[in-house]
């Protein structure tokens, strides 16, 4: 019997989701011809602090399937899950060293079909994260690429001789810290990082290469994932001359001097890779998440490809970029986003970023503030991904001492940089010692704001932040205006409220944020748009409308239907 058709057989007989998943990817999901990632609401599970079902005090598979009621309930319809696969965790799950098998520490292959399993009953998508730059210095294609300069795999990474004795190849920097080569005794020659020496980079200009991780998204798909987020995209490409990189002024969090990443990052090459992995995707009708850092919206647009052929969701990481309540400069990163090449994609936080709670509060209103930022990302034109904990107003708790620094980057950058701990700590589930994460001591330390801020404590308070994202959710998921209306501006030179209209056909919903500390009367030309009133759907606290008049509370929400 053929491997494949054993496999077949096999699934059919353990009930694999493997076909089902991936068909129901493809068809529109409404007349205007949308995919259902258009309309989904992505969650961000960083799998190590989620739920930990086996008292390890770090989380696994088991506990996401857990939680998938939770999920549904909140109005979550993918989940994507940062690296789960096995790796020595020098970076966390970012340096994998087996792209087709899940970590002991998160679970087994068996646990993972179970979570898929039970996610598709509810009609929650698994997307997995795909690290596409780099793997561990302990995958087998870099233990035997190193092992001789004739190994078989020797031009899966990429090596050099160095300039002279003690003298990397060129003046390229690791984004860590550090030189970006490391020589090896071997063979006498210098790998290439770009991130950390445990995490050397593929040549993805072999075409072995590009096969090989091609053939690892097939793999996944089989196995019922409906899409990657795909990790550090634009680092898949250097320069083969190895051009040194120009020099800034001053030195970076490491000591390094600051360069300009010219020739080791964003080459056009790294298009040509992403529209090869589009094209295994859309075998399997799988969509694409971006990790796409970019300096404006022209470079964000390459990233969907010309006529859409390489991601779906680039993530639009300039809106993060706004860390103030500064309605023009929200208003000028959403007419960017909005006028882009393909369908926006909006976050406010992950494990790479201090959470919104903290990045926009101000210590008085936070959940007010909390609140305002689901109202605003959830409401907009696009594919919110919420990072897990966002939606009960979760708080950075970034390290004190040195010495209790997980993540390597703030061990290596104290004081200056203190890593991304604090905002990976445990998801608060109860106002329990370790906040109903784990029945042993969890990896990282639980915030002390755990005990007010919890699903269990604010699932029974209707004015938690909680509630509030939950309300948004269900109407996103309801509301055709919310789903496929266009985006229109209102009133561009409010200082105060950050306003706007979502559009579709004569169903229109107006959005009004108050980014003040103070209530807001606002008034709005209606009739220009042929309307008289609007009609609350969801507000914060006294938000309310007159007529044509909205007033807010400070921090407030309104969101609401336009009538004749
Ligand atoms: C991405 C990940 C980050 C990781 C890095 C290296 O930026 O989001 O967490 O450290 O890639 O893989």
């Amino acid at each position: 019997m053929s491997r494949k058709f054993s496999w077949i057989l096999l699934s059919a007989f353990l009930g694999f989701p493997m076909f089902a998943a991936y068909t129901q990817t493809a068809k529109p999901v409404d007349a205007e011809g949308r995919q259902w990632w258009q309309h989904a609401v992505f969650y961000e599970i960083y799998p190590r602090s989620f739920k930990d079902s086996n008292k390890d005090g770090v989380g696994d598979l088991n506990g996401i399937a857990s939680k998938l009621d939770y999920l549904k309930d909140l109005g979550v319809d993918a989940i994507w899950i940062t690296p789960c696969f096995p790796s020595p965790q020098v970076d966390f799950g970012y340096d994998v060293s087996d792209y087709e098998n899940v970590d002991p520490m998160y679970g087994t292959l068996a646990d993972f079909d179970n979570l898929a399993r039970e996610a598709r009953k509810r009609n929650i998508h698994i997307i997995l994260d795909f690290v596409v730059n780099h793997t561990s210095d302990q995958h087998k294609w870099f233990l035997d690429s190193k092992s001789s300069r004739t190994s078989e795999h020797r031009d899966w990474y990429i090596w050099r001789d160095g300039k002279g004795p003690g003298q990397p190849p060129n003046n390229w920097t690791s984004t860590f810290g550090g030189s970006a080569w490391k020589f090896d005794p071997t063979t006498n020659q210098y790998y290439y990082h770009y991130f950390y020496p445990e995490q050397p980079d593929l040549n993805w200009r072999n075409p072995a290469v590009k096969d090989a991780m091609f053939d690892v998204t097939r793999w996944w798909y089989k196995r019922g994932v409906s899409g990657f987020r795909l990790d550090a995209v634009d680092t898949l490409f250097e320069d083969p001359n190895l051009t040194d990189n120009p020099i800034r002024l001053g030195v970076n969090a490491y000591g390094d001097a600051k360069q300009v990443e010219k020739y080791n990052k964003k080459l056009p090459e790294v298009h040509e890779a992403l529209r090869g992995l589009r094209k295994v995707a859309d075998e399997y009708n799988a969509v694409l998440i971006g990790e796409t850092w970019t300096e404006n919206i022209d470079e964000l647009n390459l990233y969907y490809g010309h006529g859409n052929n390489e991601l779906q969701l680039p993530m639009d990481f300039l809106f993060t970029t706004v860390n103030d309540l500064s309605p023009a400069k929200f208003r000028k990163e959403i007419a960017a986003i909005d006028s882009a090449a393909g369908w926006p994609t909006f976050v406010i936080s992950n494990h790479d970023i201090v959470r919104s709670y903290d990045r926009y509060g101000d210590g008085e209103h936070n959940d007010q503030i909390a609140k305002l930022m689901a109202g605003l990302y959830l409401t907009l034109r696009g594919t919110p991904i919420i990072y897990y904990g966002e939606e009960i107003g979760m708080k950075t708790m970034p390290p004190t001492r040195k010495e209790d620094v997980k993540d390597p980057i703030g061990r290596k950058g104290w004081p200056r940089e203190k890593g991304r701990d604090g905002q990976r700590t445990p998801m608060q589930w109860d106002g329990s010692e370790n906040a109903g994460f784990s029945e042993a001591t969890p990896w990282l330390p639980v915030p002390p704001t755990a005990k007010i801020h919890n699903v269990a404590a604010e699932a029974k308070d209707p004015d938690s932040v909680f509630a509030f994202y939950k309300q948004v959710l269900k109407l996103r998921h309801t509301n055709k205006a919310l789903m496929d209306g266009t985006y229109a501006a209102l009133n561009g030179n409010d200082q105060n409220v950050l306003s706007y209209l979502r559009v579709f056909k004569d169903q229109v919903v107006l959005v009004a944020l108050n980014m003040s500390g103070a209530q807001q009367k606002v008034s709005f030309d209606l009739s220009k748009h042929g309307f008289l009133s609007a009609k609350s759907l969801v507000a914060t606290g006294n938000s309310s409308a007159n007529g044509k008049v909205v007033t807010l509370d400070p921090y407030g929400v309104f969101i609401g239907q336009l009538s004749k």
